[in-house]
């Protein structure tokens, strides 16, 4: 399959969905189990009569979506493809504008066209786009000067804003949740059928690039492919018809009375599908067999993640793959690690091995930000561009060791030239920080660092090949 052919899959929707079937019943069992990181709404009636609506709307994606990825997902956990999943920590209502979706698209676009020619296989697209408005919060509180208000839990829920209006759980919210991610996939729709990714630009995107010693490694990369490219063109390749992309949209499965309401039964087959996104994934601290997310999502047919800590064991991740995937279906179940740099190489092989030895497939990705944030001595939460390519090159390292599949990459980044991660060819020190730090919660790669880890990340997959 080439992986820039167009995909006829926005035309061919099943759209025999439908929100009122009984099986969509024993989705509530949830409830039941220990619910953490979900708000306290302070009008019960508020938020079932907005979950009502919800139930009523259509849904975002469809079926035949959500099965093509998971085929995609296959075949990277297969080490046909490879899986890069990017995109904001938290998004925001107000930064879910045209150019800022524009621009964080077209770094994953970009990111991925590098990515496809160094390891010269498909790249299978996701945008942590669309619905990625909850966060899982250390705590239920926070103290300013005395002051103890409710925790920031992302825009679905409350508001940034340090004050008690802003800081109480709105369910209108939710709402609005859905509506934004609407518009943020009409968008992402968009664009992925109108030529953003087109390999002839490349020399262009390297362009933002200023000569340092990381500057030869990928400007030679940049140049192959650009050579790859005129000589298809002047072959007679038809660039044209590689104009449009096959782009999911991911996001947590955090905020479970959404996940519910937006969940459709496939009247085709009987199957549940959250259609609230094309992937779901557990984090770090809702990943409890017993708890209600890994309920929740054992129940939908959709492609999922869990997030495994350096504190997970074999017997954590046999049992939910038992839980979530009993059937071991191909492409069903990714194990998303975020061990951190000093620990990938020790705390990721028991893992990938104990996962093989018990005959299980699951799709293995990086997450190299989440074991890796630090506090600047000027008090901003941030990363090292080196410790997050470190893991990196570890989880190479760790599947090359045991002749496993690394299959996939997932990053948080933004395609603005913020100032939030430390280090990579601008040399943004904890000065620089100052300069454009924006977001409500985890730092991001802006557009030049996150290019310049996929021409890093290609080199490395480049030698796999
Ligand atoms: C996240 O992906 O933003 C996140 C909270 O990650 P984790 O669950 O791995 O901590
Ligand atoms: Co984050």
């Amino acid at each position: 399959m080439n992986p820039l052919r167009a995909s006829s899959h926005v035309l061919e929707h099943d759209f025999s969905l439908s929100a009122s079937a009984a099986e969509l019943d024993s989705l509530a069992a949830w409830r039941e189990r220990p619910r953490i990181q979900q708000p306290t709404w302070p009008d019960e009636d508020a938020r079932a009569t907005v979950a009502e609506r919800l139930r009523q709307a259509p849904p975002l994606v469809f079926a035949g979506e959500v099965d093509q990825l998971a085929d995609r997902v296959a075949s990277a956990a297969r080490g046909e493809a490879f899986v890069l999943m990017g995109g904001d920590c938290a998004e925001t209502f107000a930064d879910s504008t045209a150019d800022r979706i524009r621009n964080k698209i077209r770094t994953i676009l970009q990111m991925s066209a590098v990515l496809t020619y160094g390891a010269s296989m498909p790249v299978v697209k996701m945008g942590r786009m669309a619905g990625q408005f909850a966060k899982p919060r250390s705590g239920d509180t926070e103290t300013r000067d005395g002051v103890t208000l409710p925790s920031y839990r992302g825009d679905g829920v409350n508001g940034f804003e340090f004050t008690e209006a802003s800081r109480l759980p709105d369910p209108e919210r939710l709402w609005r949740m859905y509506t934004t991610s609407a518009s943020t996939l009409n968008l992402m729709r968009a664009f992925t059928t109108g030529g953003f990714a087109d390999l002839r630009e490349v020399h262009a995107w390297n362009q933002g690039f200023i000569a340092g010693p990381e500057y030869a490694r990928y400007e030679s990369l940049a140049r192959d492919i650009d050579r790859a490219v005129r000589f298809m063109a002047a072959c007679g390749y038809d660039f044209e018809a590689l104009r449009s992309v096959e782009f999911y949209a991911a996001h947590e499965g955090l905020l479970l009375d959404y996940e519910e309401a937006l969940s459709r039964i496939d009247s085709r087959t009987g199957q549940v599908y959250d259609c609230s996104g094309h992937f779901l994934w557990i984090g770090e601290r809702t990943r409890q067999l017993d708890g209600a997310h890994v309920e929740f999502l054992a129940k939908v047919s959709n492609p999922i993640g869990v997030k495994l800590g350096p504190t997970a064991t074999v017997e954590d991740a046999l049992a939910l793959i038992d839980v979530l995937d009993p059937e071991r279906r191909p492409g069903r179940l990714t194990f998303i690690t975020r061990m951190g740099a000093d620990r990938i190489r020790d705390a990721l092989p028991p893992l990938v091995e104990g996962v093989r030895d018990a005959g299980a497939e699951v799709a293995w990705v990086t997450d190299p930000m989440h074991g890796n944030t630090i506090t600047s001595s000027n008090g901003y939460k941030t990363r090292r561009f080196e410790d997050i390519l470190d893991e990196v090159v570890g989880f190479f390292e760790v599947h090359e060791g045991l002749g496993t599949i690394p299959a996939g990459l997932h990053m948080e980044l933004t395609g603005d030239d913020v100032t939030e991660v430390l280090g990579g060819v601008g040399e943004i020190d904890e000065i620089g920080l100052e300069r454009r730090y924006e977001t409500l919660v985890d730092p991001r790669l802006n557009h030049r660092q996150s290019l310049e880890l996929a021409f890093l990340v290609a080199e490395r997959l480049s030698r796999r090949a």
